[in-house]
């Protein structure tokens, strides 16, 4: 990191955790997430010299592979998918990393396979890790990293809990499960997912993936308003006006249609990513910095989110779909309906949004919107918080609505920062014109972990925090399954204002959609 110059620098307590080396296993260990995330970022942590001495990594899948056909695999998925890409080329440090590197079959619905790892985890046999140096040490420590379909999640810790490689009081070290999303359909089902884990894993022992509290940004809201006294003061109802929370992207569903499908942009993205940042913003001080504090905080956020009628919900929300269209590139972009696996007469939503608001003391009142949507023009993550119009008398009086109201934008992606914006008067005019304060991450630092790196060194250090427990996960579903059901009682050909579905083109930008969708009068004084 190039600390510019010699402002106080305080590095936060590193030795409270500290990653462990284990057996880190990764079931889907042949698929599309362990070759372009897991296994990079494993790389990179080692590249930077953060993974700890001792880690094994085992890929699992039912693929014949041998290890030395899959480290070659890995070693091409890492080389073009690594930050490091000068030093990813680096024979010495790929041979060495790759030495670590293992590979076993396993269909996860075959309870037989579950006998070597046991062999492995429990009864410590090394000749199950065929080549494994006669220097190295079997870590006493497991985590299982669950890259499969949801479906398995259920499927793989029972399997392992019944062949004793559960997280067992009694087993030497500590045996982690690392759960990727989507966690659950909807609130019952989540429950269930959760009943079925703590059969066989501790709550403590459970890392439910939300990637983008991995994110730099993301992680820095709390450092940026809970180290600072300037915002604090004024991050509540007196002050704000309203918060937007956007996410939004270029593509649309490429080849996810068969997940897509049944899932739609308020599952996919609004239950995870947007409540996150929602919580994130909003929540109150924690009592420490400790995992369980955070998250009892993020917990009261989401209680405090209203229990919405029908019609308030539909008030509130809006769904989009996207036509056939042109992306950003100048690339066709296929109709929604036409894309793979998608079913012709789809009503799925690719655009959501929900207005809603957290009656707790701070924040009563303040319309909190939730977006996100594909195949538009614009690809980015931020929040922005608008501040209150200034009183009507002196600028305000004279400029009205042409007097800017103050706002805080904390970008997500690209170009992760925060900017101020404010009123200051035109040099040589008699005029006022906003203006911002910006800052860039990129101008101080060329250091951008991928969140990947941050969630895998966190699991195996055990600091839960930017994870997700699991009531955190059934209170966000319970606001998704209420708009779902809104939705459902609609027709999707009626007016969006209805609750119907909006097709727009493909390539549309968020401006255009929202005064299309958004800004109709319904919105205006929601109740
Ligand atoms: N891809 C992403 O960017 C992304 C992003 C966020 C979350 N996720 C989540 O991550 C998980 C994995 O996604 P993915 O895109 O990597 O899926 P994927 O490409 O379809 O890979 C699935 C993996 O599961 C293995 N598998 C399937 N059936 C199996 C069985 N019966 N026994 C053992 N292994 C089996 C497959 O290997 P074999 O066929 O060789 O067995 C493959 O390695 C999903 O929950 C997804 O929602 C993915």
């Amino acid at each position: 990191m190039n600390i510019a110059d010699d402002s106080p620098y305080c590095r936060l307590d590193t030795t409270r955790f500290s990653p462990e080396p284990a057996l880190f296993f990764v079931f889907g260990a042949s698929g599309d997430l362990a070759s372009r995330k897991i296994f990079p970022a494993l790389y990179d942590l080692y590249l930077e010299k953060q993974l700890p001495v001792g880690l094994l990594m085992i890929g699992a899948a039912r693929r014949e592979y041998s290890t030395e056909q899959f480290r070659e695999i890995m070693r091409t998925s890492c080389m073009a998918h690594s930050r490091h890409k000068a030093e990813a080329l680096h024979d010495e440090a790929w041979h060495d990393f790759s030495q670590r590197i293992f590979y076993l079959r396993n269909d996860v619905e075959d309870t037989g396979s579950y006998a070597t790892i046991r062999k492995l985890v429990v009864e410590r046999d090394r000749s199950v890790l065929a080549g494994l140096g006669p220097g190295a040490e079997l870590p006493e420590n497991t985590l299982y990293y669950l890259a499969v379909t949801p479906e398995f999640f259920p499927v793989i810790a029972e399997n392992l809990g019944r062949s004793g490689c559960g997280s067992d009081a009694s087993s030497q070290g500590w045996r982690r499960l690392v759960v990727e999303k989507p966690y659950g359909k909807d609130q019952q089902s989540a429950a269930r997912l959760t009943e079925s884990l703590h059969r066989w894993f501790e709550e403590r022992d459970i890392y439910r993936i939300d990637h983008y509290l991995g994110k730099e940004a993301v992680q820095n809201l709390l450092h940026f308003r809970f180290a600072n006294t300037i915002f604090e003061p004024v991050w509540n109802r007196n002050y704000i006006d309203r918060i937007e929370i956007t996410v939004v992207e270029q593509e649309g569903i490429g080849t996810r249609g068969g997940y897509y499908d049944g899932f739609g942009a308020a599952r996919d993205m609004l239950q995870n990513h947007l409540t996150q940042l929602l919580c994130l913003t909003v929540m109150e001080p924690p009592a420490s910095l400790s995992p369980e504090h955070i998250r009892d905080e993020k917990v009261k956020v989401l209680r405090a989110i209203p229990e919405y009628s029908k019609e308030q919900i539909l008030a509130r929300a809006r769904r989009g779909q996207y036509m056939a269209g042109t992306d950003a590139q100048g690339r066709a972009v296929p109709d929604y309906r036409a894309e793979h696996k998608v079913r012709p007469d789809s009503a799925t939503e690719t655009y959501a949004s929900l207005t809603l608001s957290v009656e707790n003391w701070r924040f009563s009142d303040v319309p909190i919107t939730l977006r996100t949507g594909k195949a538009l023009a614009e690809k980015y993550s931020e929040i922005v918080l608008y501040f209150k119009r200034p009183p009507s008398a002196l600028f305000a009086a004279l400029c009205g609505d042409r007097l800017a109201t103050n706002s805080l934008t904390v970008r997500i992606q690209p170009d992760e920062g925060i900017w101020l914006s404010f009123n200051a008067k035109v040099p040589g005019e008699p005029a006022i014109r906003s203006n911002s304060l910006r800052f860039s991450y990129r101008e101080v630092t060329d250091y951008f972990p991928e969140a990947y790196e941050r969630l895998i060194l966190d699991a195996l250090s055990g600091d839960s925090t930017l994870f997700i427990r699991a009531d955190e996960s059934e209170l966000a579903w319970k606001v998704i399954d209420r708009l779902e059901a809104a939705w459902a009682s609609v027709e999707s050909g009626s007016n969006p204002e209805e609750g119907g579905l909006l097709r727009y083109s493909a390539g549309t930008s968020l401006k255009a959609l929202r005064h299309q969708i958004e800004e109709s009068p319904r919105l205006e004084g929601i109740s």
